[in-house]
């Protein structure tokens, strides 16, 4: 007999069936007659009830489970006769699986810091609350290729290994199999990548968009969905140094389009887990965030704002609030500012457009004032910067002088600078954090609970 998943023995019970459930026992209480095991499997946040009649086992065997332990139960299946749940299990067959020393469990009790839990990653996933959140995570991955695929976008596989920076910022990784106490110099003095794996300087991709443009500008429109990895000191809530990138690349889109396709997908995403994960995300509403539900529900309601940087920075300097960095044209906005106008001001999402140049990366669209881009970034309650992107610069004498004057390695470039030689067109695309959609869906407040491993600065434990 093969076992029946908690989730299917709850949603669709077949009382009086004979069943096998196996899973980690949660909590177990009673006494010298009557055990109750609280089980759960990980297919949903809800335990099954085991009712194990003390007389018909081994006594021994009953002592060993014990929090944290995974057995297997074959038994029948009920009405239950308590509070609290519809259906129990009555036990006939309990086989012990793993015990798990009671004394050393870290998960013994409940209500545990995230930090607490963070140090026990490797058994995290067996709390209600990250249980949920890897969940909900799976069903956003899986509803992001769902989406793109019912729109005719191609899933494209960017390389992860790159000798090109795309955003410009110069924070990489390097890859290289070079002997670290013995590094091979050039002529110059400096490091001889000649002799190195690749031949050249390598690094692990900011971003898959300029090998994504390659392929919109052939297929149509595409998405890349992986690993970015940034080598930025950025010790936040909000910043990872491995994170997922979700990045849509379309041809013939303007920025206009491409504003409309961010709004209209994460609509859907945030839509997909209102109708998919219904338990799991009322249970966070409940133990983390009490206005998570109501927040999703809001921003599916409410048009974004749409306005450019300039209208913005008026908007800001016109406050009267004291910032901690300084507002001013020119200046890159910081999460305090993007939050003011988004949670204080506005009161819903915003779009901000056609930022200086200055502040943005070499591949944006120049317009014809000579000192902004069309550039967008969609800003989110309680998050900031969700979404970066922009319309890009298909003109070659226009993206040409741009790689110039920011002195990029332009013969690193040639690949991308002869898509505007053969065949240009105009297209834009954008950038969604995936970690930081799955903060805005759970209500979690750090982003280092919402990927399973998190790589952040002096941290790379499992
Ligand atoms: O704004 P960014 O740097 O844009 C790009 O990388 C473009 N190449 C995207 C494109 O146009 N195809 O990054 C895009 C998004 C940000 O809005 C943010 O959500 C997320 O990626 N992000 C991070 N998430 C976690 N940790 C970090 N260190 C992040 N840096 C950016
Ligand atoms: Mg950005």
């Amino acid at each position: 007999m093969k076992r029946t998943k908690i989730k299917e023995l709850l949603t669709s019970p077949k009382i009086g069936s004979e069943i096998i459930v196996k899973g980690w026992v949660r909590t177990k209480r009673g006494n010298k007659n009557i055990a109750f095991i609280a089980l759960n499997d990980g297919s949903t946040i809800n335990n099954i009830q085991i009712v194990v009649d003390a007389a018909s086992f081994d006594e021994n065997l009953l002592k060993d489970i014990t929090t944290g332990s995974c057995i297997s139960v074959k038994g029948k299946l009920v009405e239950s006769q308590g509070q609290g749940q519809q259906v129990e299990v009555n036990a006939s067959v309990i086989d012990l699986y793993g015990k798990s020393d009671a004394d050393a469990y870290p998960l013994q009790k409940k209500g545990h810091s995230m930090e607490f839990l963070r140090e026990n990653a490797h058994l995290r996933f067996r709390t209600n609350t990250f249980g949920a959140v890897f969940r909900i995570r799976h069903a956003m991955a899986f509803a992001i290729h769902k989406y793109f695929n019912e729109k005719g976008f191609f899933y494209l596989h960017t390389p992860i290994i790159t000798g090109s920076d795309c955003e410009g910022a110069g924070e990489m990784f390097h890859v290289t199999t070079l002997d670290l106490k013995n590094i091979p110099r050039n002529e110059a003095g400096g490091v001889d990548f000649k002799t190195d794996f690749y031949g050249k300087e390598t690094h692990l991709t900011v971003s898959g968009q300029l090998e994504g443009e390659l392929g919109a500008l052939a297929l149509g429109e595409i998405y890349t969905f992986g690993p970015t990895f940034r080598a930025e000191n950025s010790n936040t809530p909000r910043h990872l140094s491995e994170f997922w990138m979700i990045e849509p690349e379309m041809s013939f889109y303007d920025l206009d389009d491409n504003m409309d396709l961010a709004e209209e997908f994460v609509k859907y995403l945030i839509r997909y887990a209102l109708e998919n994960c219904r338990e799991d995300l009322e249970f966070l509403n409940n133990m983390i965030d009490k206005g998570l539900l109501e927040r999703l529900q809001f921003v599916l309601n409410n048009e974004f704002v749409r306005m450019t940087y300039t209208e913005a920075v008026s908007i800001l300097t016109a406050s009267p609030r004291k910032w901690e960095y300084p507002v001013g044209w020119g200046r890159d906005l910081q999460a305090e500012h993007e939050r003011y106008l988004v949670e204080e001001h506005f009161k819903r999402p915003v779009i901000l457009t056609d930022y200086p140049r200055e502040i943005k990366a070499f591949y944006m669209k120049q317009n014809d004032d000579g000192r902004t881009v069309r550039a967008m970034d969609v800003l989110f309650p309680g998050i900031g910067e969700i979404i970066g992107g922009s319309q890009r610069e298909e003109n070659y004498d226009k993206l040409l002088g741009r790689i110039r004057e920011m002195k990029m390695p332009e013969k690193d470039l040639w690949w991308y600078l002869d898509t505007r030689r053969f065949g240009s067109a105009p297209h834009s695309g954008f950038g969604l954090g995936f970690e930081r959609l799955i903060l805005f869906v759970t209500g979690m407040s750090n982003i280092r609970d919402v990927i399973p491993f998190p790589r952040t600065p002096k941290n790379a434990e499992f």
